[in-house]
């Protein structure tokens, strides 16, 4: 019906759990924390065998203390049977925290591995992985895990033991009559697989719709603007009314059969309790048995089927414990295909120069070059401004510096060392960028300007606001201003203008600016001009922009078109040559006069 949704949250019904990597992860989890869990094991079954002993401490009140008119016996019966339930009570307080303890610091390790992981993986990842799916990853995944660590492990072992005991105690109590239970195992047996197989398919259905509602949320709520602006709410409102009552469908279906289910093994508890009153009271009547051994049966049947009932609670989590382990091994198995070189060279400062020589570039295999032979020099101090029409290939360019992306053939080199002998770290820590599309986080301005790095000193930010001539904006947004979430409560040439501030706290090398100066208004320009001239005289900078008011003060231009070099030089050759970037330059002034 819905195949190929969007919203969908990677749970293909029609994709199989590799059941053999996530029971390894599952494993793996385990493994290093054998002790702790083993710990809380061993607490669980010694409360479940003190439970398992008070049907006896009953069997020999009414069998022996009672016809023994033996107060002694019954005050001592009573007193143990304190004493265990106190017992009991106290083992289960110490599993229920060993269990908590051991499964939460499992679940932190697992959430630190996966969100290291995510950080390392590429740019292309975080393209394809909506933030909504991966703080599903992060979050409900982990917490669903942490379910099936702290619960359903331990209590199936521990419920798989407790009914063996149970059953074996009866035997030993009665073998006819523990026999004649039997037939209801077939029927258990039975009742649970065709409920598994008629609900299975429609959990899936549920789980599918459940995780399809917040993703529509989190995509309306983001276009919350757009929305308003053409008068949409009404249809989400339809949209979303429509996704609730499918989702209602769905929970009132599965509900049908769990009840249903449900109820079928309730009933086998009194009909087998009926069972015990019948044959065990002619067995008593015939003087084959006693009565305490009626209410031993009667008690031991109870915790017989707590288990049983407990099972299906179980088959839930299992199932959703699987998924969520599926999604999660199948993250922690990305490669990133950018990685650190195995013997990386440290770059410590940019001594000589960026050199592009006959560098080609495609983003996928079977695409089209992006970057056809691209050459440039960089002398250090030096600028280059990139101009060139949109989807030229400008950004691709700065991004093959950064090793965003690699590129397929050529040479990219820093001082003459191939940039893919770099280490990464060293390589980005050298270079800064200040993009259109412009990130801030939560906090001050001057939070902002440090990048939320503590260490750096606030005379460093004076310093890097003076070197630049703009004073006067920071005196109209004070650094201790707050920025909202998104910096929402910034224009897009506010947040440029910090940004580009930023780079320069940052005390980068080299510098990026990806049209950088593309959304402010001619005031801030020209603010921001002056800016960019005074950071030009400090730093090696490459410059796209379309300004040319900008790109003029930069030592070189390069024209770029359909990914190829077609002028390079400075500002009066290119003039001279007349040529796109005379076309260029007049077509703009000519609109500007
Ligand atoms: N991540 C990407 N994956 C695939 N193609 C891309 C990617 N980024 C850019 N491109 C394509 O590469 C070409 C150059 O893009 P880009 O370098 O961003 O151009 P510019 O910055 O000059 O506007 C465009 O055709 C664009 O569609
Ligand atoms: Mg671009």
């Amino acid at each position: 019906m819905h195949h190929g949704d969007p919203n969908d949250d990677g749970q293909d019904p029609k994709e199989k759990i590799n059941y053999k990597a996530t029971f390894r992860l599952l494993a793996g989890l385990i493994s290093t924390r054998k002790g702790p869990f083993l710990l809380a094991f061993v607490y669980m079954a010694s409360a479940t065998l003190l439970n398992l002993f008070i049907p006896m401490i009953a069997k020999f009140v009414i069998d022996t203390a009672i016809p023994g008119k033996d107060p002694k016996a019954l005050l001592l019966a009573a007193a143990v049977y304190i004493v265990t339930t106190l017992l009991f009570l106290y083992f289960n307080y110490l599993q229920v925290l060993q269990l908590a303890k051991a499964g939460q610091d499992l679940i932190v390790d697992l959430k630190q591995r996966i969100l290291t992981h995510i950080l390392s993986l590429d740019l292309e990842f975080y393209s394809s992985m909506p933030v909504g799916r991966l703080n599903a990853r992060v979050q409900s995944d982990t917490s669903t895990l942490y379910a099936l660590f702290t619960n359903t492990v331990i209590t199936i072992v521990n419920d798989a033991l407790m009914f063996g005991v149970v059953f074996c105690v009866m035997a030993f109590f009665n073998l006819k009559l523990t026999l004649m239970l039997v037939p209801m195992f077939p029927v258990l047996a039975l009742l649970g697989w065709v409920f598994v197989t008629v609900t299975s398919p429609m959990f899936v259905k549920v789980r599918k719709i459940a995780a399809e509602i917040p993703g529509f949320l989190t995509e309306q709520f983001n276009g919350i603007g757009v929305l308003q602006a053409f008068s949409r709410e009404a249809d989400t409102a339809a949209k979303m009314e429509e996704l609730n009552r499918r989702k209602f469908t769905a929970d009132i279906n599965v509900e049908i059969y769990t009840v249903v289910f449900f109820l079928s093994i309730v009933f086998l508890h009194p009909a087998s309790t009926a069972a015990v009153f019948h044959y065990g009271g002619r067995m008593v009547i015939d003087n084959k048995m006693t009565v305490g051994v009626i209410l031993l049966f009667v008690m031991y049947l109870g915790n017989l089927f707590e288990p049983i009932f407990r099972f299906s609670e179980h088959l839930s989590v299992i199932q959703r414990s699987f998924s969520a382990g599926h999604r999660i091994a199948k993250i922690l198995a990305l490669r990133p295909a950018l990685t650190e070189p195995a013997k990386p060279h440290y770059l410590t400062s940019v001594r000589d120069s960026i050199d592009f020589r006959n560098v080609w570039m495609r983003y996928k295999e079977d695409s089209g070059w992006v970057l056809k032979d691209v050459s440039f020099k960089l002398p250090r101090g030096k600028s280059l401004a990139i101009l060139g029409e949109t989807g030229g290939g400008k950004t691709t360019v700065t991004s093959l510096l950064f090793r965003f992306y690699d590129f397929q053939k050529g040479h990219i080199e820093i001082d003459g060392t191939d940039i893919r002998s770099l280490s990464l770290g060293s390589l980005r820590a050298a270079i800064g960028l200040v993009q259109q599309d412009i990130y801030l986080f939560p906090g001050t301005v001057m939070d902002n300007l440090k990048l939320m790095d503590t260490s750096i000193p606030d005379n460093r930010v004076h310093d890097a606001i003076r070197l630049m001539g703009i004073e006067g904006f920071f005196k109209k947004h004070p650094l201790d201003k707050k920025v909202q979430e998104k910096g929402a409560n910034l224009s897009i040439g506010e947040k440029q203008v910090i940004s580009l501030a930023r780079a320069m706290v940052l005390d980068q090398e080299v510098l990026v600016l990806d049209e950088a100066t593309s959304n402010m208004d001619p005031h801030t320009e020209r603010l921001i001009t002056t800016a960019i001239k005074n950071l030009l005289r400090h730093k090696t900078v490459i410059i796209i922009a379309h300004r040319l008011s900008t790109v003029r003060n930069a030592d070189r231009v390069m024209m770029i078109s359909g990914g190829e070099v077609k002028e390079l030089g400075t500002h009066d050759e290119l003039l001279a040559q007349g040529g796109l970037y005379s076309k260029y330059y007049r077509l703009q002034f000519g609109e500007g006069g």
